[in-house]
């Protein structure tokens, strides 16, 4: 009989459950902005479960947090892993919740297994993957990653009108944002298990993608001013309608992301806000925000720039004022081959089909690439579906990605 002890997959289904019930929106529904109550209760709930494990957390000034199993030799830099706890308005449960609870759930089955890692093993929990609160993703990393200039941070607002300051500090994080960046070196490398949020695993029926590339994504924030009034007194001829203008740069940009021809340039406008927004009023300001991405930044800059011009044409046309502000525009990041080795071999010793593959998402990793060495560990979710609350991974498919991150894990921190 096998008496060594396995995966506690059931506790872990467990404590993914618990972890979407901690929502601003009712279950199944999963809304968790960062800094919210249920954000901040959620952290609770996940820090109890690392100290509980016995992982010495700490956190920094954004409210990272660092959960670590400390190695024979903790003066090494530590293998990390981990994801984000944060959601997007009307999401599902597995988004980052399985690259946080099931890279916790890994260290603890090496834990039981009795394996001694030479080099600690650091479970990382992001602050503010989502862009949802502050209009900008991946928050917490890329201030790691110190790509965010501190006054740019200092200048974030909420659409309350909020700071990050403010919102920071009344979580309880405190301390200056520039102790936030850590230096290359202190990880000695970084894996992210995730959903793959795409449907080619499961179509393919592979158990998992071995991610060699994330896209490079850019957001353009565009806010068009035109002439409100009434919509039954003013006339169509020399009307300034915000919304109309802002019509034709939504299809605008729908066209310039289709015509490069490549499959990986997409484009969303994903947030229009009309004001005064009422139906018998001409919309006099309208903001848009727009998620470009490419696999290739110089094809993904392009799009930018026909969406530039497409705003200048209108602006002529329609005699609008169009205010352009490119809120990031971020390189693609490459993984490291040694880590793809390690997860490839990790794969086939677990008996698991694996592919390499390009992640269109962005996620932490994207960051944490230009501070470490880096990769990530693919899972399925049925019909390629996230960012909504139907999202869903099969426990299987969960096991197989936690076993092979145990592995992966434990061969790089030997
Ligand atoms: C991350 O959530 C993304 O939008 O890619
Ligand atoms: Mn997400
Ligand atoms: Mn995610």
């Amino acid at each position: 009989m096998d008496t060594r002890p396995k995966l506690n997959i059931d506790q872990l289904l467990v404590e993914l459950n618990t972890l979407a019930q901690i929502s601003e929106a009712k279950p199944p529904v999963v809304t968790r902005v960062v800094f919210s109550d249920a954000d901040l209760r959620a952290r609770t709930y996940v820090k109890n479960l690392c100290i509980n494990s016995g992982l010495d957390v700490h956190e920094d000034a954004i409210g990272n947090t660092f959960a670590r199993w400390k190695g024979s030799d903790p003066e090494l830099a530590p293998v990390g892993t981990g994801s984000h706890i944060d959601a997007i308005p009307n999401a599902g449960m597995y988004d980052g919740c399985v690259g946080v609870l099931g890279g916790l759930e890994a260290i603890r089955v090496l834990k039981q297994l009795g394996f001694q890692p030479h080099r600690s093993i650091e479970l990382v929990i992001f602050t503010a993957e989502e862009p949802t609160r502050f209009g900008i993703g991946c928050l917490g990393s890329r201030m790691m990653a110190n790509v965010l200039p501190q006054a740019q941070a200092l200048a974030l607002r909420d659409k309350e009108g909020r700071s990050l300051e403010e919102l920071r500090g009344q979580a309880g994080f405190i301390g200056s944002l520039d102790s936030v960046a850590l230096p290359a070196g202190r990880f000695h490398k970084f894996i992210e298990l995730h959903i793959e949020q795409g449907p080619l695993l499961e179509e393919e029926e592979i158990d998992l993608g071995l991610v060699t590339h994330i896209a490079a994504p850019a957001s353009l924030r565009v806010v068009i001013e035109g002439e409100g009034g009434h919509a039954g007194g003013k006339l169509m001829p020399g009307r300034r309608d915000a919304l109309a203008a802002a019509a034709e740069i939504i299809l605008a940009i729908e066209a310039a992301a289709k015509s490069t021809g490549a499959i990986d340039t997409v484009a969303t406008v994903g947030v229009c806000e009309v004001f005064p927004g009422a139906v018998n009023s001409i919309p006099s300001r309208v903001r848009l925000e727009t998620d470009i991405r490419d696999t290739d930044a110089g094809r993904r800059d392009r799009v930018i720039d026909a969406l530039q011009a497409a705003c200048a044409g209108t602006r002529a046309r329609r005699g609008v004022m169009i205010n352009t502000e490119l809120v990031n525009a971020d390189p693609p990041a490459t993984c490291d081959p040694t880590i793809l080795d390690a997860m490839e071999k990790a794969a086939s010793q677990a008996g698991r089909t694996c592919k390499k593959m390009v992640s269109r998402a962005y996620h932490d990793t994207l960051f944490m690439a230009r501070i470490a060495p880096v990769a990530m560990l693919f899972i399925p979710c049925r019909g390629g579906v996230s960012h909504r609350p139907d999202e869903y991974a099969s426990p299987e498919w969960i096991a197989s990605g936690v076993h092979v991150l145990a592995r992966t894990l434990a061969t790089l921190a030997l």
